[in-house]
């Protein structure tokens, strides 16, 4: 019935989540309000560090993109669950040394590291970088050599692989800003490059062929192409490197017309390829990362709101205005993402009304849902938007000025807050 294992009706008739009564979460802290399951989320992680050690034989890492979903508390739990980071901003390193997080088990991302970042990086110790660019891997070769470091990196490649997704959110096909390109020759050049300098171990490759996917086809065709990259790199140079990171983008559930695959499954059939093409190019199977960012908090976290007024314009549609909006999640506005809406203390009532969800900014495109399916609902009724987990608190802004929502944390029936809700003297605490 629900998206995610952690959400349920009780017998009042409420929405629950992670065991919780929804209604009186938004009650006790507040709406907006952004709530995520610990269970869900450590059973997440869990299903991917098992068909790593199924399909690899422990020979790989999963790491877990943080941009999805990036926090002091979060990243701490990735940690206990042996997950690996990727981290694409001096932000997202920062949060993480801030809680221990291993060096060796983050790899920095990023197209276009500034010197603070690259320096930052290097400092760290055993971080791990994913060079995008020549310019950066000047920039990093002379970092190492200045602080007198030995730098793991790997190259990001585009393998040229359009996998049917949301065209802003393509990254792995030919015109993008992301990488070395393949079939120009840009990528092996690269590869020579970093295999003369001194200061830098080229340890492997790296591909992203974009998000929210469901076929397990696209990966399986990019783990082919990235093989045959690393088998020209060895008869160019004689090296046979070591490690193949094929990004993340396995797809979750928002509504009913996604049909996610168990994420084993794309394990299953990603090892597949790579252990077929492998021994093909007669090659050794490469340690293989892998870089989930939604599939982890995606579908463990909803958001609440409080509905606010309704308001029927005959003939055409009936708004429900709510006290969140764009601010807290954007994903409509940006994509015309899909999402699940219900009234979360009439949760076991039919969604007998057809809505749209609109926010509080100025500005008419503040919409969370268009034309979707909701209960009968009335002022201080309170809604849940499903499986916001990822890509909602990490891309929320201040416009208009409204504070961003807390983040409350449900674990087995108990709740504590994890990121503070701003208030108004956050939102002028830089301004002179
Ligand atoms: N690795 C790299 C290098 C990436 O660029 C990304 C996402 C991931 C891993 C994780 O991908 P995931 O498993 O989450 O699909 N804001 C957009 C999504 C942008 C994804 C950017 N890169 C959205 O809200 O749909």
């Amino acid at each position: 019935m629900f998206p995610s294992d952690c959400l349920d009706v009780n017998k009042a008739g409420h929405l629950t989540i992670g065991g919780y009564d929804a209604p009186a979460l938004a009650k006790e802290y507040g709406t907006p309000l952004y709530v995520m399951d610990e269970t869900q989320l450590r059973q997440n992680c869990r299903d991917y560090v098992r068909s790593i050690e199924r399909f690899y034989d422990g020979r790989g890492l999963a790491l877990y993109a943080s941009k999805a979903f990036c926090c002091k508390e979060v990243l701490r739990i990735m940690a206990q669950e042996g997950m690996g980071l990727d981290v694409c901003s001096g932000g997202e390193l920062y949060t993480a040394l801030q809680v221990g997080f291993p060096p060796e088990r983050i790899y920095f991302h990023g197209n276009n590291k500034n010197a603070q970042e690259i320096r930052e990086g290097v400092a760290a110790g055993a971080v791990r970088f994913v060079v995008d660019n020549l310019e950066e891997l000047r920039r990093l070769d002379a970092e190492a050599l200045r602080q007198g470091k030995r730098i793991k990196i790997l190259l990001r490649v585009k393998p040229g692989i359009d996998a049917h997704t949301h065209e802003f959110i393509r990254t792995g096909q030919i015109d993008s800003k992301f990488g070395f390109a393949l079939e120009t020759g840009e990528a092996l050049n690269a590869a020579k490059k970093a295999l003369a300098s001194q200061s830098l171990e080229l340890c492997g490759i790296h591909c992203h062929i974009g998000s929210q996917i469901f076929d397990t086809a696209p990966f399986a065709l990019a783990a082919q192409v990235m093989l045959g990259f690393l088998s020209q790199i060895k008869a160019q140079s004689g090296i046979e490197l070591d490690e193949l990171n094929l990004g993340g983008g396995f797809g979750i559930r928002y509504d009913e017309n996604d049909t996610p695959r168990p994420y084993s499954e794309y394990m299953e059939r990603v090892s597949a390829a790579v252990k077929i093409t492998a021994a093909q190019l007669g090659l050794a199977v490469p340690f293989i990362v892998i870089e989930p960012g939604r599939s982890i908090p995606g579908a463990a976290g909803i958001t609440l709101y409080e509905v606010g007024a309704v308001k029927e314009i005959p003939g055409l549609r009936t708004f429900v205005l709510t006290d969140g909006g764009m601010n807290d999640n954007p994903r409509y506005i940006l994509y015309g993402a899909k999402y699940r809406v219900l009234c979360a203390n009439k949760a076991d009532q039919p969604a007998d009304q057809t809505v749209t969800i609109a926010g509080r900014c100025c500005e008419s495109g503040d919409l969370i849902q268009e034309f979707t399916p909701l209960q009968t609902v009335e002022p201080g009724d309170i809604l849940a938007v499903l499986s916001t987990g990822a890509y909602n608190y990490s891309m929320s802004m201040n416009y208009n000025r409204f504070p961003r929502p807390p983040v409350v944390m449900v674990n087995n029936g108990s709740a504590r807050v994890i990121v503070g809700g701003e208030d108004y003297a956050d939102l002028t605490r830089h301004d002179y």
